[in-house]
């Protein structure tokens, strides 16, 4: 059983004791549906309290049984609050930790809650993509209020237990208990033993001064706000129908809210993503129990764009770093940029003044080597140079103490070559962080094969503490993402070929969702970064065919934003992309010195040509083992490229669509002449799973 039944007097108490958070499961539910039967039947018991066991109250449905028969199976969630509502014996939720989703579902179905201050309290059923399914749209507004309980159900942000309690007339929380809550507990069930009638939650009233207009308001905020996403309008229809409908009918409108919503695409993909970000901090053949490196120290070579950034993260996590460079004036520039973004963040209100001084103080820097040997991890981000990182590499092995991790940021190099280097590459790793660093979610981990299982269970946990998603690849030229990407980048270029305007493609891929379009991408990150890449790699595949518009670009210095030039024009301190007439002129030029005749190209092609580049590469980085898993690639492009979080990424998109249509399709462009025959042919993988009519994920 997982929740516990024990008598403390004329209070009978059911703990709730399924770690990690006591998630819904069916043997906790049973356990709780047993207690509170078991307590009724007991003529000694005069009422009844439910607790958490650890830290949780409870965080809702069991992730464990999720999409099983377990977890609709009876005793379910709502058979289990309509039973606490309607227990002889008055029933306390003495809320101790978390109460999340169905846990703070289940306390409604109680009559009195008391609570300890400071504990998150929350409905993210939105997050996935859904309304609470056990009555939360209709029970929450009867103890907040309205507009509270809306905000909470449509943002799905916890808010803490003693500032809900702070809120005028609310019902919520019967009593916030400081110290000892199961005793406090115990004096209130005391206290309420023999009062009745039984204050049911379900049969509180429930107005509002000017409901047409609030939820019309709040109808047009949500639509503005989530415009891909049905589920908040679904949160606020419930909500309305509360006021509306009668309780019971209100459960079931809710009910059906919540069944429509699971089969929408968007909810498949939120909860996809959920998955797919738990699953990635999972490798298959390093245990759970692998031992760890402790990392209290952390060196940083090179400030520059990406050195300071990846500083940042640590610093914001309370760890020590010291960042070196060769000269003095590199290391007071990249001194400057981390105050910058700190001091923007103090003046935004969104990083306190003694904070900012805190992370400032655990920061050193330095010249000399020999003031980072004692770090537990080094993380090199100096120029992309295979010649720059023998150095750096070399100079670490002879420095670095026995056991310290060599990190490199590096975003295309082969990490083996780095680690062959050293005298140890089994402390070698790629640590591939996103620019700018202090602020993309993606980190690559890259697996050299020598890399020890201890120093990568090390870095997939210092991840999660530096809130980083961090996904393991394997090596090859641009690991998973910027492999990916250079297909779709020589897309983005053929579609130019064929007829299309930078702002033309950007205008389809952003339709589509993606944050940004290959184009105003290219100018933000700077296209001289492209281009030196393509000088590299295209003389390694001299066979692979590409656009040369990109380097046409770069030879006449429109690097992008930082050059005031790029694809498009910028006016001086703006960002806004302006099309350019000399960019058009440019690439008309070029397709009348290759022979292309221009076509109209429709939305359509222009975004599938793009994101089934990214399909079909994906498939060959899954069956050559760079991916572990399928979802590990969406995690990629959703935290680090963002593809739109409503379609869960490249490779549920493409399963979405159904394999056997992407196959299809692919073949259909390998017809066109302009564009690459050899590329569009699938993925064997992908064809396999086409032909058996089977998905990715
Ligand atoms: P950057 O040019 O802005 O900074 C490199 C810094 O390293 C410079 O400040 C330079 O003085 C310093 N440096 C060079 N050689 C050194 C040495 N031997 N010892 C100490 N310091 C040295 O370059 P960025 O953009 O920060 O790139 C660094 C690395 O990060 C490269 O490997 C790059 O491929 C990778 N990367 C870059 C991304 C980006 O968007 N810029 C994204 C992800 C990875």
């Amino acid at each position: 059983m997982s929740a516990s039944y024990a008598l403390h007097g004329p209070v009978a108490v059911i703990t709730l004791d399924n770690p990690p958070v006591n998630g819904l499961g069916f043997d906790t539910r049973r356990g709780i549906a047993d207690g509170v039967q078991r307590a009724n039947a007991d003529e000694a018991v005069k009422a009844i309290v439910l607790t958490g066991a650890g830290k949780a109250f409870s965080g809702g449905a069991d992730i464990k049984e999720f999409n099983s028969p377990k977890a609709i199976a009876e005793p379910n969630l709502l058979s289990l609050i309509r039973l606490l509502d309607n227990s002889a014996k008055p029933t306390i939720a003495a809320i101790n930790g978390t109460a999340m989703g169905g846990g703070l579902e289940l306390s409604l179905g109680c009559h009195y809650r008391v609570a300890a201050p400071k504990v998150p309290i929350a409905l993210p059923e939105v997050k996935l993509g859904l309304v609470p399914g056990a009555g939360g749209t209709q029970r929450l507004p009867r103890v907040l209020g309205v507009e509270t309980a809306l905000n909470m159900i449509v943002s799905g942000e916890p808010v803490m237990s003693d500032l809900l309690a702070s809120q005028p007339g609310q019902k919520l929380f019967d009593k916030i208990v400081d110290g000892d809550l199961l005793a406090g507990a115990l004096a209130f069930a005391a206290e309420v033993a023999d009062k009745r009638p039984l204050r049911r939650v379900r049969d509180l009233p429930l107005t509002h001064p000017n409901p047409d207009a609030y939820f019309q308001f709040a109808r047009n905020t949500v639509r503005a706000m989530a415009k891909n996403f049905p589920a908040p309008a679904r949160c606020v229809d419930c909500v309305e129908q509360a006021m509306k409908l009668k309780f019971d009918d209100g459960l079931r409108y809710e009910r059906e809210a919540f069944i429509a919503l699971m089969a929408t695409p968007e909810s498949r993909s939120l909860r996809h993503a959920f998955f797919a970000e738990r699953a990635a901090s999972k490798i298959a053949d390093v245990p759970d129990d692998t031992p760890q490196r402790k990392i209290e120290k952390v060196a940083v070579i090179g400030a520059g764009t990406m050195g300071g950034g990846i500083a940042m993260n640590f610093l914001n996590a309370g760890i020590a770093v010291t960042m070196l460079e060769m000269k003095q004036d590199a290391l007071d520039r990249g001194l400057g940029t981390i105050r910058k973004n700190y001091e923007a963040q103090v003046k935004k209100g969104k990083l306190k003044a003694d904070k900012y001084e805190g992370r400032m103080a655990l920061l050193t820097t330095t010249l000399s080597y020999d003031d980072i040997k004692d770090a537990d991890l080094v993380i090199e981000a100096v120029f992309e140079e295979m010649g720059v990182k023998e150095k750096v590499f070399k100079t670490l092995d002879e420095v670095m103490k026995p056991g310290a991790i060599l990190a490199s940021n590096t975003s295309t190099l082969d990490v083996n070559k780095i680690a062959s280097f050293t005298q140890r590459p089994q402390d070698v790793v790629g640590m591939h962080f996103f620019s700018p660093a202090n602020v993309m979610k993606l980190l690559e981990v890259v697996r050299g094969e020598k890399t020890g299982k201890d120093v990568l269970a090390t870095v997939m946990a210092l991840a999660k503490k530096i809130k980083k998603t961090a996904v393991v690849s394997g090596v090859c030229d641009g690991f998973i993402g910027n492999r990916m990407i250079e297909q779709y980048s020589r897309q983005a270029g053929f579609l130019l070929e064929e007829g299309c305007t930078p702002a033309q493609v950007d205008r389809a891929v952003e339709k589509f969702g993606f944050a940004m379009g290959p184009f105003r991408m290219g100018d933000l990150a700077g296209n001289d970064i492209g281009w030196a890449i393509r000088k590299r790699r295209y003389v390694e595949k001299p066979n692979l065919r590409y656009s040369k518009t990109a380097d046409l670009l770069c030879e006449l210095g429109r690097f992008g934003q930082k050059t005031g030039a790029g694809w498009y024009d910028y006016q001086a301190g703006k960002r806004d992309a302006i099309p350019s007439k000399l960019v058009e002129d440019m690439i008309a030029k070029h397709r009348g010195e290759i022979g292309v005749a221009p076509r109209k190209i429709g939305d359509d092609e222009i975004v599938h040509r793009l994101v089934y580049a990214l399909v079909n590469e994906g498939a060959k980085i899954l069956e050559e083992g760079i991916a572990a898993k399928a979802s590990d690639i969406d995690m990629v492009y959703l935290t680090g490229y963002g593809f739109p979080l409503w379609r869960g990424g490249p490779m549920r998109y493409a399963d979405e669509q159904g394999l056997f249509n992407v196959v299809q399709t692919m073949q259909h462009f390998a017809g066109n002449p302009h564009d690459d025959a050899a590329f569009w042919q699938p993925a064997p993988l992908l064809a396999k799973l086409a032909a058996e009519g089977k998905s990715f994920t």
